[in-house]
């Protein structure tokens, strides 16, 4: 079949690097892809906003599956214009509807949902224009550090965590009053968990699920997870505190209920759901829901999984994920990814990229990465995930490291630490 995958990360190019191998896949084409994801298959220009051409782009292509790595698509109801037109209705669509993408678009809509079907995670109020002395309040019956997030999508930026009491109060005025634009006109204050942060990835089709294998990511543009934050600077799994134990207790108190929980309110949810989590003290509790896959996670998680991709993904949408089996590689595997200097702040495009002849031991994930008169050169913050299979996380981090030192263009970064705090 031919296949449509939208999205430009590294996440992207390690699911296209997955599609174009099964043999389900005829055509691979991805909008708008980089230079990772063209080695697999056709980059295209086609943008979802643009209706009329996606529309005429899918029926010329006879695409019969569509797949989106992003949030944004999702939130804004992709799924829901797919399903709604009669000539593209039966396109296999992984993602889910804007009514199920709003557990990632809605961090209050996201806490309520979890309070209603006794999902562990932290106490909450949530805070408008009309009760923000009542928010002020909240925040001095809490201890610090306090935790302020703008309830829509602010393009990561939308969580403080902050010190200091008098500061979080100004924060959580300045927010209302539009910090974040609208994102923030309503504000989710949480009270602090302190533990350590793993990923667990389900694709549903709104009944079943399968599980995908578990992630950590590492945050923080510094070593020893300091400075600011960013999209991600490298991850590893298998995560190894998350153990039989806990990864019980993650699928009956957290995975279970949240399927539940999205039949109950019959939300068309044909997609993954990300939960990001926290052990405190040795019990589970979700940090956030996402409706997508994560990245860099994606560059760790599906070089370890067996199965067919695009198996899956019929599965997922002919309702039948109960007969798929996932088979997992044991193996360990880390991705460390280099970033343009400056990161996640103002950073400069168009260096040349330099990889050797041969990369050896590791993947090479593209992300923020173009060819310009046929010269790879950087294109983005991030600029591509070095992944590499290891017997443990040492051995798996000195493959990724190896070929980091290799790759070589103007600025380059990387976190040399991924994983060594496990
Ligand atoms: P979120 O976008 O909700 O995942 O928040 C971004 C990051 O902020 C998380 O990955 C955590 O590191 C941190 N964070 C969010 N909520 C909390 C919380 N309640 N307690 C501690 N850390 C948090
Ligand atoms: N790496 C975190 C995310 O994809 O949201």
């Amino acid at each position: 079949m031919n296949i449509l995958l939208i999205g430009s990360g590294g996440r992207e190019h390690a699911l296209s690097w997955r599609l174009r191998d099964s043999a389900h896949c005829t055509e691979l084409f991805i909008a708008p892809g980089n230079a990772g994801t063209a080695q697999c298959g056709q980059n295209v220009s086609i943008d979802y906003k643009d209706w009329s051409s996606f529309k005429s782009f899918c029926i010329d292509k006879q695409i019969s599956m569509i797949i989106v790595g992003p949030e944004i698509p999702l939130v804004d109801g992709l799924q829901n214009k797919c399903k709604a037109d009669a000539d593209l209705k039966d396109i296999h669509f992984i993602g889910p509807s804007a009514e199920g993408a709003i557990l990632e678009g809605s961090k209050a809509y996201a806490k309520e949902f979890m309070f209603e079907n006794n999902i562990p995670t932290a106490g909450y109020l949530k805070v408008t224009a009309e009760n923000l002395s009542e928010g002020l309040s909240y925040l001095e019956g809490l201890k610090a550090p306090y935790v302020l997030k703008a309830d829509g999508l602010a393009a990561g930026k939308g969580v403080l965590i902050l010190d200091d009491l008098a500061v979080a109060k100004a924060e959580l005025s300045s927010m209302i009053d539009g910090k974040f634009g609208t994102a923030s006109s309503s504000v989710v204050i949480e009270e602090f968990l302190d533990g350590l942060e793993f990923s667990v990835f389900a694709l549903t089709d709104g009944k079943e699920y399968v599980l995908l294998p578990e992630a950590k990511d590492y945050k923080r543009i510094g070593e020893g997870d300091t400075g600011l934050n960013t999209g991600g600077m490298g991850a590893v799994s298998p995560v190894p505190f998350v153990d039989d134990v806990m990864m019980q207790k993650v699928i009956s108190r957290i995975v279970e209920p949240t399927i539940a929980g999205l039949d109950k309110r019959s939300l068309d949810f044909k997609g993954f759901v990300f939960f990001g989590l926290i052990e405190v003290q040795g019990e589970p509790f979700v940090i956030e829901y996402n409706c997508r896959l994560g990245d860099p996670e994606t560059e760790v998680v599906l070089p370890r999984l067996k199965t067919d991709l695009v198996e899956l993904f019929l599965a997922c949408s002919q309702s039948t994920l109960s007969t798929i089996n996932i088979e997992v590689d044991p193996r360990t595997v880390t991705t460390v990814m280099l970033v343009s200097g400056g990161y996640p702040e103002a950073y400069a495009k168009g260096k040349t990229i330099t990889l050797p002849d041969e990369v050896t031991d590791s993947m090479v994930f593209h992300a923020g990465t173009t060819t310009k008169d046929d010269v790879l050169v950087t294109n983005g913050g991030r600029v591509m995930a070095i992944s590499s299979y290891g017997t443990d996380i040492p051995h798996a981090l000195s493959n990724s490291m190896k070929n980091a030192e290799k790759i070589s263009f103007e600025g380059k970064y990387y976190r040399t630490d991924i994983g060594k705090d496990l």
